[in-house]
């Protein structure tokens, strides 16, 4: 259940919107924030929130890669595989992340800490190849960036 404070900052911020639809990734956000993945509840509160749906709030929650609705690890891991990461090494480099993390694609590791996801293009295609972990962009990442990039962050969350 959200805290009366949440509630009414989102309330807020959809008060503020030109039209609800335009808060719903914020909302989204804001909610998986505080659950840390978009849960069945949170999508009610979400639909509640914004006057719509849940199978609206559902719909849309499913076209945004960065919204989460399974649980995830406390970091997620993104990988561009779209075509300019693609051919600048990022297979090599999901590759690379798996090893070292023991886990698949779309898998999160044992102690809850990562999930690793393939994504679509970041924005950052003259920086190939590229990841993001959280909201922090990392471009021209080799493998040996990426381990280092994944133990600062496992120290940063513990
Ligand atoms: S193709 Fe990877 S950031 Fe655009």
């Amino acid at each position: 259940m959200l805290p009366d404070s949440l509630k009414s900052e989102l309330k807020a911020r959809v008060a503020h919107a030109v039209t609800n639809r335009e808060a719903v990734v914020d909302v989204m956000k804001e909610l998986q924030r505080h659950y840390g993945w978009l849960t069945d509840e949170a999508v009610a509160e979400a639909a509640e929130l914004l006057g719509l749906t849940p199978l609206q709030v559902e719909e849309l929650a499913t076209f945004y890669e960065m919204i989460y609705r399974r649980p995830v690890g406390k970091r997620v891991i993104h990988v561009c595989d779209s075509i300019s990461c693609w051919a600048m090494g990022g297979e090599s480099l999901m590759a690379h992340l798996a090893r070292q993390l023991g886990i698949g694609p779309g898998e999160t590791t044992a102690d809850g800490m990562f999930t690793l996801l393939p994504c679509c293009c970041l924005g950052n295609c003259g920086e190939a190849p590229t990841l993001m972990i959280g909201d922090t962009l990392h471009g021209r990442v080799t493998p040996e960036q990426a381990s280092e990039i994944v133990e600062k962050e496992r120290s940063a969350a513990r």
